[in-house]
């Protein structure tokens, strides 16, 4: 049994006094006790998340799922891990575990995440945690009913960088936000369907990270403009041969996030990055904030961020802030919440702001069919910090 420190003890409080609004299997573990973990998914992903959950003291990895039985197989041997599986309900059904990660296919995401949350399972989900904001609206209600949480990446705003920019803003060092703008593409994944599938495309796969760093800096957006497109028509990928596309691998989307602030983010599959699908080495700037007294620039993705370039008034020399990248990859999140599950903390990452995130995709696609602009319902608690 550990002993808490005074940052924990004050959480722990913080905690306590939210126990009315906060669905309880949060406090259903005792401080510090495993989290049992499940994997379903066990393709290119997996190779990052095992890893490192594998190193997570809190973490027991107690099984694999993959509907290609050799991939679940190959993980659990890897990893070590007792027991694999080839279907869901064999999983659920076969073994005790606190939370499943869930890594599969973006189109599966709302459907297996919606039998781990019946079967009494906390939920870490890849994005998209559904295929539209009304389906992860629902996710949501279900887990608060059945008792457990939901999750979903990406898990930007933990990282250093993010908080710098989130703290620098709230301080009101670069005055009156204004404008913002942020981009992340490459030439696409070469290895599945899906992502150029209906339910595919690259706002969910790639601009959900600039959409979820935008907002969290600046808060919930109220509406979205956007278009988009299809750029390559045709794909050969390596589970499918020749495909067609039918998802989105081109966009722009503009949103309005009130008090005046713009922002724009813009995401597709067809642009050439000399970093490649790891982005290693990425030194430029994708994402920049301006402001009346200061600009902040990030440096790298917001994903796998380098540092933070900020210039003001007072200074007007570009200096680099938060260069450390402490503990922060991107491949955390469900490392993250397995942490907080087993310590009743809340996690920083926070469903409503994925489900925001989520909202926005389908905003923008909305926008994109009418031409017109499309007004959001959720939001979520700002600042972060
Ligand atoms: N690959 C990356 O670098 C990367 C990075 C961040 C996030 N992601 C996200 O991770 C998810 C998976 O991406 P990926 O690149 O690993 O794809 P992938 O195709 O390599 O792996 C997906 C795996 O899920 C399995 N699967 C599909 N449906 C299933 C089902 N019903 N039950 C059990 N298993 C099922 C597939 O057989 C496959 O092995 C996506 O949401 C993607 O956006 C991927």
């Amino acid at each position: 049994m550990s002993t808490i420190n005074r940052k924990q003890f004050i959480q722990a409080g913080a905690a306590l006094a939210a126990a009315a609004l906060t669905p309880p299997a949060l406090f259903a573990f005792s401080a510090d006790r495993k989290i049992k973990v499940a994997v379903i998914g066990c393709g290119s992903v997996s190779n990052m998340y095992l890893p490192h959950l594998s190193k997570v003291p809190q973490v027991e990895l107690v099984a694999t799922c993959d509907i290609i039985p050799e991939r679940a197989r190959a993980a659990a041997e890897k990893y070590q891990i007792a027991r694999h599986y080839d279907h869901i309900d064999k999983l659920l059904q076969g073994v005790s575990f606190d939370l499943l990660v869930n890594l599969t296919d973006m189109q599966v995401h709302g459907d297996l995440n919606k039998k781990a949350l019946l079967g009494g399972r906390n939920v870490w989900s890849e994005k998209p945690m559904a295929n539209t904001y009304a389906e992860g609206r629902a996710l949501l209600d279900l887990a608060r009913q059945q008792g457990v949480r939901i999750w979903g990446a990406p898990a930007v705003v933990n990282s250093p960088q993010f908080a710098f920019m989130a703290k620098t803003i709230q301080e009101g060092k670069i005055g009156k936000v204004a404008a913002a703008h942020a981009h992340y593409g490459h030439l696409g994944p070469h290895w599945s369907a899906f992502f150029y599938e209906k339910g595919g495309g690259s706002l969910p796969d790639l601009g959900v990270y600039n959409l979820a760093t935008l907002t969290g800096l600046l808060g919930p957006a109220k509406s979205v403009m956007a278009m988009t497109s299809i750029v390559t028509p045709e794909r050969t990928v390596d589970n499918m041969g020749k495909i067609k596309v039918e998802a989105e691998d081109n966009a722009m989307v503009l949103m309005d996030h009130g008090n005046g602030v713009l922002s724009h983010v813009q995401c597709g599959f067809n642009y050439f990055d000399p970093y490649g699908h790891e982005g290693e080495g990425q030194d430029k700037p994708t994402i920049s904030i301006w402001g009346s007294r200061g600009n902040l620039c990030l440096i790298g993705y917001d994903w796998a961020p380098f540092g933070v370039d900020l210039a003001t008034l007072e200074n007007e020399k570009t200096v680099r802030h938060a260069a450390d990248p402490g503990t922060y990859v991107w491949e955390q999140g469900a490392s993250v919440i397995s942490e907080s599950l087993s310590t009743n903390t809340e996690p920083r990452i926070n469903v409503e702001h994925a489900l925001h995130v989520l909202e926005i995709i389908e905003a923008a696609r909305a926008s994109q069919e009418s031409g017109k602009r499309i007004v959001l319902r959720s939001s979520f608690s700002y600042p972060l910090f």
